[in-house]
């Protein structure tokens, strides 16, 4: 088959790992791709959202299978002009992303359906927001409706700073259209989890658990970031979670995008906080996390295409997911500065230590060829180092021995990646 990846960060990266491992693969692309893409596949200049061009690159290729990655092509409709173009595709329609692309319809859901997670209210008027916040205790938290490169939530510790939130998203628009809703929301305290499901519209198979650590500084201190690093599975994530989840989020929410005439097919990602109560949904997202793909897919013992067909098929029932009983962590090699402002464009050096290696791997997010052919860095988050373990600590002893292999001007990373696996 020709498969062809549309995103050009470190979740594509993995993605395209396991595909190009795919007996079923005969010929790979990925538009825009990276400089590691490339070893896997011809990359092709178009951007994710040019969904035009896309489907006409994808005609003229023959490509047979698309996997549409990232949340914002998903949001506007890039994986509908494949499968209207009739051309076989992983990832949501429009008319199911919308479980991550707005707040307020992904709340309501699961007020309706009786899914667990946070109360809230949405709002339109800023005024009704401002006063709504009087009503209510510290901390609040506060959630534009729309895609903001995560970073549309903020906690507030105090209602001067919650005002001024309010004023920042729906006045200031500080996210722009995203912030025409915004969502108030109860705060809970509790671990996060990430569980990654696939997903054919009626079968919901969950992957293994996996962690974020989404700010940038060490002892989750600092900005939010797309995340910092990963490990997996989670030892918080027990059979007892699991079940409750199995019986109350999983497949209720697969049903419920059903009932509401929106057939979800990909990944379906529940961002969960177990709470003293009980978990909760914080959140879902319509595709693999980044960095959770680069810590989830190197475990996967099933075919990816095999897998991410059954999804587009309908026929996800007559497959066993399964994963190896090892552990893995990532640890991301960002541009210091990041989140806020940093250089770009120093050459990285010691990505052939990683050549052919089956227990670590560095997958790429923010890299590129300069105009000598050298890989350089393109990005805040630049390559996200993955070792595989026996255990959490032995994989995470692997991928910070790794973190060493490479080197680049401005190097940054935190060093307590997979840290709370000690207080398990
Ligand atoms: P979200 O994009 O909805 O996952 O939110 C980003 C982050 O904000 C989450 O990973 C949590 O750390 C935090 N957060 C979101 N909602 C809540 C909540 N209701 N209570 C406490 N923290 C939250
Ligand atoms: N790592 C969080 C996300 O992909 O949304």
């Amino acid at each position: 088959m020709k498969i062809m990846i549309v995103g050009g960060g470190g979740r594509e990266h993995a993605i395209a790992w396991a595909v190009a491992k795919s007996p079923k693969c005969d010929k790979l692309y990925a538009a825009p791709g990276n400089a590691g893409i490339a070893e896997l596949a011809e990359c092709v200049d178009i951007s994710v959202m040019d969904a035009d061009s896309l489907v006409a690159f994808a005609k003229e290729k023959e490509i047979d299978f698309v996997i549409v990655a990232p949340d914002d092509p998903l949001a506007a409709g890039v994986a509908d002009a494949f499968l209207d173009a009739g051309i076989k595709t992983f990832g949501p329609r429009k008319n199911a992303a919308i479980i991550e692309a707005s707040k307020a319809f992904s709340k309501d859901l699961m007020k309706k359906y009786d899914i667990p997670s946070a109360a809230y209210e949405t709002f339109e008027d800023a005024d009704a927001a401002l006063a709504y916040l009087e009503t209510q205790e510290a901390p609040y938290v506060l959630k534009a409706d729309g895609l903001a490169l995560g970073k549309g939530v903020l906690i507030c510790q105090t209602l001067e700073e919650a005002k001024d939130g309010i004023k920042e998203i729906m006045i200031d628009k500080k996210f722009g259209d995203a912030g025409n809703k915004v969502v108030i929301e109860e705060f809970m305290t509790g671990r996060e989890v990430s569980v990654l499901c696939f997903s054919d519209g009626k079968t919901i198979l969950p992957m293994t658990s996996a962690q974020d650590h989404k700010r940038a500084g060490d002892g989750d201190t600092g900005l939010n970031t797309g995340g910092m690093g990963t490990f997996s599975p989670s030892p918080f994530y027990t059979d007892e979670v699991q079940k409750f989840c199995e019986e109350n989020v999983y497949q209720r929410t697969i049903d419920a995008m059903a009932a509401e005439g929106r057939e979800f097919k990909g990944v379906l990602f529940c961002g969960l906080m177990l709470t003293p109560k009980g978990p909760r949904v914080l959140e879902f997202n319509a595709r693999f996390g980044d960095p959770e793909a680069q810590v989830v897919i190197p475990r996967l013992k099933n075919d990816i295409v095999e897998v991410m067909e059954a999804c587009a098929d309908g026929t996800l029932d007559k497959i066993n997911l399964e994963f190896e009983d090892n552990a893995a962590v990532c640890v991301m090699l960002a541009s210091d500065g990041y989140p806020v402002s940093y250089k770009k464009g120093f050459e990285i050096k010691g990505l052939e230590n990683f050549a052919g290696k089956d227990d670590y791997f560095v997958f790429h997010s923010g890299t590129k060829f300069n105009e000598e052919g050298k890989v350089v860095t393109n990005g805040g988050r630049v390559l996200g180092v993955t070792a595989l373990g026996n255990t959490l600590v032995e994989a995470r002893a692997n991928a910070y021995k790794a973190t060493e292999l490479i080197d680049f001007e401005n190097k940054y990373m935190r060093h307590d990646i997979g840290k709370a696996i000690d207080e398990k």
